[in-house]
């Protein structure tokens, strides 16, 4: 049996993250894609979103004005909804949860890019979930003038999308600082680069996690 195979049996919770523009949403697919084809059970998800409710709440952050704080009590609310319906079961039931944003997104949007305290942040986080963190946390970075220019054509850009790139430019060194502070959780993915480097780069990531975590076990 393959250490993906013998893996395939306990849940893991993967997150993928980076600024707007970073080519994740490509990256996802593709590794999710690799992840079936070695057939490990998966629940593929997303943050704001995940759950009927969580979906509903994602429409209102992309497209309604609100306060920076309601903004980020929203994204906690989606979230403790997307862990108890969704995220939890799937785990316990040993599936890999592979998640379009999480917490660390929060950290870099509402945190570094719109200024909310981290301290804020923290008690929500404590409070939703502290006794549940991704085992692997992949940063998509780019500089934020490339992923500037990628969003700038979009054709209806949402509320986040809109903004500057000096919001663009906090957001991506948030990201950082939270991947600096935790190195074992974070990979950090040169996402400036051809595609099919990147992916190179991303089997080696997912592989080289996988003996890790088999040789730790
Ligand atoms: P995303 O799904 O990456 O957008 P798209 O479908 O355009 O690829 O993310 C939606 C937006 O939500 C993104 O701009 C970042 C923002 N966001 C936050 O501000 N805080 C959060 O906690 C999360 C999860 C997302």
């Amino acid at each position: 049996m393959s250490s993906v195979q013998a893996l395939a049996t306990t849940g893991r919770f993967i997150t993928l993250e980076g600024v707007d523009g970073a080519g994740k949403t490509t990256h996802l697919a593709w590794l999710v894609e690799y992840l079936k084809s070695r057939h490990v059970p998966l629940c593929v998800t997303r943050e704001p979103g995940g759950t009927p409710l969580g979906e509903a709440l994602r429409e209102l952050l992309l497209h309604e004005a609100m306060s920076i704080e309601t903004e980020a009590l929203l994204m906690f609310a989606s979230r403790q909804q997307h862990l108890q319906s969704c995220i939890i079961p799937a785990l316990n039931a040993g599936q890999w949860v592979v998640c379009d944003r999480f917490t660390d997104a929060s950290y870099a949007y509402q945190g570094g890019g719109r200024g909310l305290p981290v301290e804020k942040l923290a008690m929500l986080e404590h409070w939703v979930h502290s006794d549940i963190q991704p085992d692997l946390t992949l940063l998509f970075d780019v500089p934020a003038e490339v992923s500037f220019e990628r969003v700038r054509g979009a054709r209806s850009p949402d509320r986040f999308e809109q903004l500057d790139l000096a919001f663009f430019q906090r957001v991506r060194q948030a990201y950082l600082d939270r991947a600096v502070a935790d190195p074992l959780r974070f990979r950090i993915i040169n996402a400036n680069r051809a595609i099919d480097e990147i992916q190179l780069e991303l089997a080696e990531v997912i592989m080289s996690y996988i003996q890790g975590e088999a040789h730790a076990s």
